[in-house]
């Protein structure tokens, strides 16, 4: 069996670079909101296996685990983020949800500053700033683009040392939406829309390293490494889970929609993620196609 020194060693640079960024601190934890999340739990072992005491924010109480300690919280209202905070030199705030992240970035902030935290690491998405979210159809569509942007001015204008990594869509978020979509009977998708997913593991990789590191301020985006047509994405996830669906294009109105048809939500330039959707799918869409299609023979007719 290895001994935590035999691990710290195997985690070279990120253990060296940890002791660096909060070594003096000693057993100063580091706070990962959104821990019980797609990305955050796997930002977490990834902090914890690099030696670091990892606290973690939830709205629900929860167990602790070995190295990593619960914190009861609800960054909407700002309730119980003083208590989560406390003590914790880096911040890696990856809670959110489909609205108010702004919101929940600004109690973050307020609660980080007057605790004193010496790094701040915020994941957003790339295009945030690209995506003009203008008019009310905008904000219908996406406005969460709109609320991604305000919140990495939050974190940049919190007055603390910080680093914001934009990633593209996960692989996970790609699923689901197919998933979803495939509960129709004929499935509507923006004509000439386009996605580079990105494996939410090598997201974490990432993030746990900024975390570790220096503050960088706007770190290089992090996507895919191939840009699809969404209709390939959700034909694929068809095929593998062997069911037929007509996909019928759909124009959508506004500034928002225009940005992402040209491609304000790729990177392509930054397409340093390795895993496809591919390798993605054949891993995952076997376990998921049998809940599914359990699932889904009671919605959707044959
Ligand atoms: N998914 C993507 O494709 C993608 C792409 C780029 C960037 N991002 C960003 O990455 C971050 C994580 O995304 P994800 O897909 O991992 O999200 P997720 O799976 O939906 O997880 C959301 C997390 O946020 C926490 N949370 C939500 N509302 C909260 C609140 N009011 N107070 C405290 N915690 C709250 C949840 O914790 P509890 O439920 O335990 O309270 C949960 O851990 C988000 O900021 C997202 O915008 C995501």
């Amino acid at each position: 069996m290895k001994s935590s020194d035999d691990n710290a060693a195997m985690n070279e640079p990120r253990a060296v670079e940890a002791r660096q960024a909060h070594g003096r601190a000693g057993t100063s934890p580091i706070l990962v909101t959104g821990g019980t999340g797609t990305l955050g739990r796997l930002v977490v072992p990834r902090l914890r296996d690099a030696g670091c005491t990892v606290r973690v924010l939830s709205r629900r109480s929860r167990e602790a685990g070995e190295g990593i300690e619960f914190v009861t919280g609800d960054l909407a209202t700002g309730e119980g983020i003083d208590a989560a905070v406390e003590g914790a030199e880096i911040i890696v705030h990856c809670a959110g949800s489909s609205k108010g992240d702004e919101d929940k970035a600004l109690n973050l902030v307020r609660a980080a500053s007057r605790a004193g935290a010496r790094h701040l690491v915020y994941i957003s998405v790339v295009g945030a700033d690209r995506i003009p979210v203008v008019s009310r159809v905008d904000r219908v569509m996406f406005g969460y683009f709109g609320s991604k942007l305000a919140a990495e001015r939050a974190v940049a204008d919190s007055g603390l040392p910080w680093t914001t990594l934009r990633a593209t869509q996960f692989h996970d978020i790609v699923l689901l939406v197919a998933q979803q979509m495939a509960k129709l009977p004929v499935i509507p998708l923006p004509k000439g829309l386009r996605v580079q997913p990105v494996d939410a593991g090598e997201v974490a990789d990432r993030l746990a390293e900024l975390a570790l590191g220096t503050p960088a301020g706007l770190a290089p985006d992090i996507a895919g490494p191939k840009v699809y047509d969404a209709a390939e994405l959700l034909r694929g996830y068809l095929r593998a889970t062997h069911r037929r669906r007509p996909i019928i294009p759909i124009v959508l109105p506004g500034k928002a929609a225009r940005a992402m048809l040209g491609g304000a939500n790729l990177a392509p330039d930054r397409a340093v993620g390795r895993r496809t959707w591919e390798e993605f799918l054949a891993e995952r869409v076997s376990a998921s196609s049998l809940r599914q299609s359990d699932h889904s023979s009671s919605l959707v007719p044959p």
